[in-house]
């Protein structure tokens, strides 16, 4: 309605109010649907945003030309190969190829080097003993343990203390590691067999036990006199020509000592018991052809400067 009394600032009556369409209107109209209805939820027919829509064929052009270029399609026995030529595995064997070149130098200076002269070349000895720790990573820790304390209970012995059954200079581990122990695969292996003086009827089992007792005693521990006593005359007799008058043990047959704490298999009344019954026969690989001359150096120089080395 109009109003006579509202007047425009210039004193005139405001013309009636008109209806004008509004501008917005036509932009507000609802698109089109796609037809699907949710309960009564529609669902709009817009088109792709443009920039979307162009990222789009930019993806799909990429990767026709990545097929043609790299390896893509699986096939039977390997993908196709792609024009570059391209293969990660091949990217490793460079890469592995570009470190052992770099290394060389250093892998012939070790071979050429004498092994008691390689602690005293500060440089080369560092090398040796990096590169001779991933090797043992690699090929020694599933036995003697990530830090070469050995395992007890699986006879691989710890390579951390001063004492060797095989001996433990520089010569005595390189050889012990390019050939192994007890291992059939080698002539120049490092072989002995303590025999099994229970299992093969050597000792009756009061000998037997008289014997243990000896070694509890030699080693240190508690033992019965009188058993032990009786077994001196049994150890000497059967025992000292590997393990030695006193127990010191012989690096020549590998026969560990067995006056000391330090126990290859166990130093209980049991363990000993089981070893004299039975003999253990541990047996470790040789890793000549395994391995290459300068790694089989580089992880001895790494063992004998774990802790032990004579
Ligand atoms: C399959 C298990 C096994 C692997 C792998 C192995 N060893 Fe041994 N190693 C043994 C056993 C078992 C013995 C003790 C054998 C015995 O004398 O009774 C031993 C003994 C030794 C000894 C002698 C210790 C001593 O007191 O004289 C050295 C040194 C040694 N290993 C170093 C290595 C190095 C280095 C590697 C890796 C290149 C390696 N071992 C890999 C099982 C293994
Ligand atoms: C032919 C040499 C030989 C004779 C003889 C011998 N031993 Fe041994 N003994 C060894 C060797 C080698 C080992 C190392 C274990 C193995 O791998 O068989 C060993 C291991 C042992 C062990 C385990 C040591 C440890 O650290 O766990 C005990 C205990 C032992 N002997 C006691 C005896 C007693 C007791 C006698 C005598 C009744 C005896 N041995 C006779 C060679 C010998």
């Amino acid at each position: 309605m109009v109003d006579p009394t509202n007047k425009t600032p210039d004193n005139k009556v405001s013309p009636p109010e008109r209806q004008y369409p509004d501008p917005k209107a036509k932009l507000k109209k609802d698109p089109p649907t796609t037809g699907h209805s949710w309960d009564g939820i529609e669902e709009y027919d817009n088109p792709m945003p443009r920039w979307w829509l162009w990222t789009f064929y930019l993806t799909i052009i990429w990767a026709v030309i990545y097929m043609i270029l790299y390896p893509a399609w699986p096939m039977v026995t390997r993908a196709t190969s792609g024009i570059l030529g391209y293969s990660t595995r091949g990217e490793v064997a460079a890469e592995i190829a570009r470190f052992d070149q770099q290394n060389q130098v250093w892998f012939d200076r070790l071979v050429e080097t004498d092994l008691d002269d390689i602690r005293a070349d500060g440089e080369l000895q560092s090398f040796a003993v990096n590169a001779g720790a991933a090797v043992f990573r690699a090929q020694c820790s599933q036995c003697h343990g990530t830090g070469g304390a050995g395992v007890q209970a699986s006879g691989f012995p710890n390579l951390l203390d001063d004492e060797w059954i095989w001996g433990g200079t520089m010569e005595d581990i390189h050889e012990t590691v390019r050939y192994g122990i007890r291992n059939e695969d080698h002539v120049d292996a490092r072989w002995s067999a303590m025999p099994a003086f229970g299992q093969d009827g050597i000792l009756e089992e009061d000998e037997i036990d008289q014997v243990v007792h000896y070694v509890l005693r030699l080693s240190g521990q508690q033992a019965d006199a009188t058993l032990a006593s009786a077994g001196e005359e049994i150890y000497l007799a059967n025992c000292a020509s590997c393990h030695g008058d006193s127990g010191e043990g012989d690096s020549f047959v590998g026969a560990p000592a067995l006056n000391s704490a330090i126990w290859l298999y166990g130093g209980t009344y049991e363990d000993i018991r089981y070893s004299v019954v039975n003999s253990r026969f541990g047996i470790m690989p040789g890793f000549a052809g395994r391995l290459r001359d300068a790694e089989i150096r580089a992880v001895a120089s790494y063992v004998h400067q774990l802790g032990g080395g004579q």
